[in-house]
């Protein structure tokens, strides 16, 4: 249990986090995770309302977990209820009234919502106490449900919930909406990014980003798995590379159409203009005011350097800003960067994106067999690649054939994208 002072203590570092992390997802956990320790909960969810659905979207259960591996998740996470009355959570959705009930085997048969013995007969587990605190806006809009489940005693009993750990819920919950609305606000004003820079470069779809934000996430994660990289640190780097990888072309807003929409091949002095997307993409995060500034604006610069040192842009210069400037458009060379010198993110990228290049059609080619894809990484892998890291794409090419399955190309009119994204709409189903 907690005494006071600690209380007090968490809820102000949890305050510097919310600032500080950006990524949702961890934020989220960490939000539930803080208050099922303030109210001593062994398990909680935050569901997420999507149309008419409440998504199980963070669960965590201590009693569950010790048994499961580590790092394996919960089932849960798939599961989803209708928002209506007839469930505790969808109640609390609905009315945007917070429930707490001492036992769910005990319901008064007049309250509208059942428990749903369901989750209990799957996963083995035994529900009793539940504190369930809708996620509001400050328009009134319900956007999710925070749900703590069996409070425990000093000697790990199970309890009702206070009147005091209600209260104390419903900061949590407010931290967890913004939290919530701050992250969907970015998503979108990168989503917007993302589009512009489709706009410009209609052959490279929204489905050509995702899936190379895909890869670029899956090459990462060996990676990360053979480094010893912890798992909090891994969880971040994954949601950052992947928007990062999927702005990697975002320079090309820059180039004119007459080059960018060129059915054929480039002379020398397009291909050179044509290669300044890197600088210009690199120039559009140059301050540099976040994590996810900082990896973009890598990731633009770098996908096109070779690990031999024969890519491009090389050693560009940087103004006071740390903004790379233009380099010699016509013919002049700067020499290029080599092997580790190459960031490790752009490194990546280079071979998420020459991989769905080559499986694409574009304007000035034909997609290619896959064997002659696999063949060209091959070669690739010390000349224009990392050799490591072409290991890790080649262990995990089922999973990347997978991805591309996920993200088929598809004519511009099926995209039905709004220009704002609905609450719970993802990146990754929206482009
Ligand atoms: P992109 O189409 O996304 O291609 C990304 C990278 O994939 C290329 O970088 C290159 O490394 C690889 N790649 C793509 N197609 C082929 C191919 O047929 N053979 C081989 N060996 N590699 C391929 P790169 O060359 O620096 O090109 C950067 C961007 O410049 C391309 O992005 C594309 O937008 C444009 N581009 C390059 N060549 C041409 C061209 O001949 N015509 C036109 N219209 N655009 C071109
Ligand atoms: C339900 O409300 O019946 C679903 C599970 C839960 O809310 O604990
Ligand atoms: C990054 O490039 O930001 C990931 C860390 C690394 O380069 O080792
Ligand atoms: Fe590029
Ligand atoms: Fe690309």
């Amino acid at each position: 249990m907690l005494t006071e002072k600690q209380k007090l203590e968490a809820l102000t570092r949890l305050g510097a986090d919310l600032n500080r992390i950006k990524d949702l997802d961890i934020l989220m956990e960490h939000i539930l995770t803080e208050a099922r320790r303030f109210v001593n909960a062994d398990a909680g969810s935050i569901y997420i309302r999507k149309e008419d659905q409440l998504l199980f979207t963070y669960t965590q259960n201590a009693t569950l977990q010790k048994k499961l591996p580590r790092g394996e998740k919960l089932i849960y996470s798939t599961f989803s209820i209708p928002t209506d009355k007839s469930s505790i959570a969808g109640y609390t959705a609905i009315t945007g009234k917070p429930l707490n009930i001492p036992d769910v085997y005990r319901l008064d048969n007049a309250v509208p919502y059942r428990f749903s013995r369901k989750f209990d007969l799957t996963s083995g587990y035994e529900t009793h106490s539940v504190l369930a605190i809708p996620l509001k806006t400050l328009r009134d809009e319900v956007v999710g449900v925070l749900q703590v489940i069996n409070g425990q005693d000093e000697s790990g009993k199970i309890i009702s919930f206070s009147e005091e750990a209600a209260r104390m819920m419903n900061h949590f919950a407010s931290m967890a909406t913004t939290a919530f609305e701050r992250a969907q606000m970015t998503r979108t004003l990168i989503l917007r990014m993302i589009r512009m820079a489709e706009l410009r470069d209609p052959k490279e779809t929204g489905a050509h980003v995702n899936r190379v934000g895909s890869y670029a996430v899956e090459i990462y994660e060996r990676w990360a798995q053979e480094n010893g990289i912890q798992d909090k640190e891994l969880q971040t780097n994954r949601d950052v590379l992947r928007m990062a990888a999927m702005l990697h072309d975002v320079g090309k807003v820059a180039i004119s159409d007459e080059i960018l929409k060129k059915p054929g091949r480039l002379t020398e002095e397009e291909y050179a203009v044509m290669k300044q997307h890197t600088v210009f993409g690199a120039r559009l995060f140059a301050d540099k005011k976040s994590d996810f500034d900082e990896a973009a604006a890598e990731v633009a610069l770098n996908h096109h350097e070779w690990w031999n040192g024969q890519g491009y842009p090389g050693r560009v210069d940087v103004d006071a800003n740390g903004s790379p400037q233009t380099f010699p458009a016509r013919g002049g060379k700067t020499p290029g960067k080599v092997s580790e010198e190459i960031p490790l993110f752009g490194r990546i990228v280079a071979i998420a994106d020459v991989y769905d290049a080559l499986s694409s059609k574009r304007v000035y080619k034909e997609s290619w067999d896959e064997a002659d894809i696999l063949k060209a990484m091959e070669r690739g892998a010390g000349e224009q690649f990392d050799p490591r890291l072409i290991e890790f794409f080649f262990s995990s090419l089922d999973v990347i054939r997978s991805i591309q399955h996920r993200y088929p190309d598809q004519d511009e009119e099926d995209r039905t994208c709004p220009d704002t994204l609905s609450r719970t709409q993802t990146i990754e189903q929206c482009t």
